[in-house]
């Protein structure tokens, strides 16, 4: 039998079985019945194509309310512990191509107050890393008039009350059950899930009505939204909607890709050069040798280059499907592919690190209640 997986807010482990997560954590499958929906509003983003976001709760129930008329927000967040890699805006990219689908507004959370509370890290260092990833967030080009970013130590004022309400629905038996949490636990852990919930009830607070809320986000982020849907009916706020999606994978062959292993990472601050080592030394599904590969092929399932086209790089569906079979054929070798990703990474990140610095301007206008960095 496969290992046992684990797929928490903190931590993800092993060879994950995302059916079988979806199942565990009981979200609905999107079928072609709802992909077909979809469709109605824009041609379908590769990342729903193929199956990267792929479960949700409640998006039907969403969707009929946006088709009465009614205008949601999206919210999406980021627990700044480093600097962005190419993993984190996996997501955030899905999540402009839902504003610009649906002409939604957005709110984005950095929670400093987290990473503080879960790492081994100083709130000076959460604080900067939130700025730091805020720049590559706004690089992607949100709406700047739809877009508000929240700092949680800054925007503590708007939060907490809503944290409270949500705190005040929440036993310390459900956080137990959730979350796993001891008697060593710190007490700011078991409260920190009422802060995550908070943005998803601020819609309805901003607007001075009942107003949806969709989230789309890692699926490791799910444990948290359980206990805001839960308080929500209690609090007057309708239940957020939620859409997942699964974890990138890293450079060195891993189901999610990890800060913690630099050399097998690329960050949006690279340089060509570190960009080119790091794919260099990448885990492929070639053979050991060439001969070998020719006669034999290779295997783009564990491919981490493959992977990284598939995720975020080869945006046609037809050319990754050809990329994978003239791999398996033994036509193309593990260091064409390679190199083929380098240019297409540097040529992103060039576009992103320009579009990085103008970001130092708009950071501000977007930063909500117009709080100082
Ligand atoms: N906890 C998330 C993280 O560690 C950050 C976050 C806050 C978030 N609010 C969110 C993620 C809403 C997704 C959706 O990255």
């Amino acid at each position: 039998m496969a290992e046992d997986f684990v797929v928490t807010p903190w931590e993800v482990t092993g060879d994950i079985d995302y059916d079988v997560l979806m199942k565990r954590f009981g979200t609905a499958p999107i079928d072609d019945a709802l992909m077909a929906r979809i469709s109605k509003y824009g041609e379908p983003h590769f990342m729903l194509r193929r199956g990267i976001f792929y479960t949700h709760r409640d998006l039907d129930i969403l969707l009929n309310d946006y088709d009465k008329g009614n205008r949601f927000y999206i919210y999406t967040g980021r627990g700044p512990s480093g600097n962005t890699h190419l993993g984190h805006l996996m997501p955030w990219i899905f999540n402009k191509w839902v504003q610009d689908t649906f002409k939604v507004p957005m709110i984005f959370q950095l929670t400093d107050d987290e990473k503080f509370l879960f790492k081994d890290l100083t709130l000076h260092q959460t604080t900067d890393f939130a700025y730091e990833n805020a720049l590559d967030l706004v690089a992607l080009g949100f709406d700047p008039d739809k877009t508000r970013l929240i700092l949680d130590t800054k925007n503590i004022e708007t939060l907490y009350p809503l944290a409270l309400a949500v705190a005040k629905k929440t036993t310390f038996s459900t956080a137990k059950a959730v979350f796993g949490f001891g008697n060593d636990t710190n007490i700011g852990r078991i409260f920190f899930t009422a802060m995550e919930s908070a943005p998803a009830f601020l819609p309805t607070q901003i607007e001075g009505k009942e107003t949806k809320v969709l989230i789309p986000c890692g699926i490791d982020q799910d444990p948290h939204f359980r206990v805001t849907r839960d308080a929500a009916p209690g609090l007057g706020f309708p239940k957020p909607c939620m859409l997942y999606c699964k974890m990138a994978p890293g450079l060195s062959g891993g189901d999610k890709m990890s800060s913690s292993d630099e050399n097998a990472t690329i960050y949006t601050t690279d340089t060509p050069k570190q960009v080119k080592k790091k794919v260099g030394r990448a885990f492929t599904g070639g053979c050991v040798s060439v001969e070998e590969q020719r006669e034999k092929g290779g295997n783009p399932e564990v491919c981490a280059v493959y992977k990284y086209n598939y995720f975020l790089f080869e945006h046609d569906d037809g050319k990754l499907k050809e990329m994978a079979e003239k791999c398996r054929r033994g036509e193309v070798l593990c260091g064409e592919c390679k190199v083929a990703l380098t240019q297409k990474i540097n040529v992103f990140l060039e576009n992103h690190q320009a579009k990085r610095e103008e970001a130092k301007e708009l950071v501000d206008k977007m930063a909500f209640n117009g709080f100082k960095w």
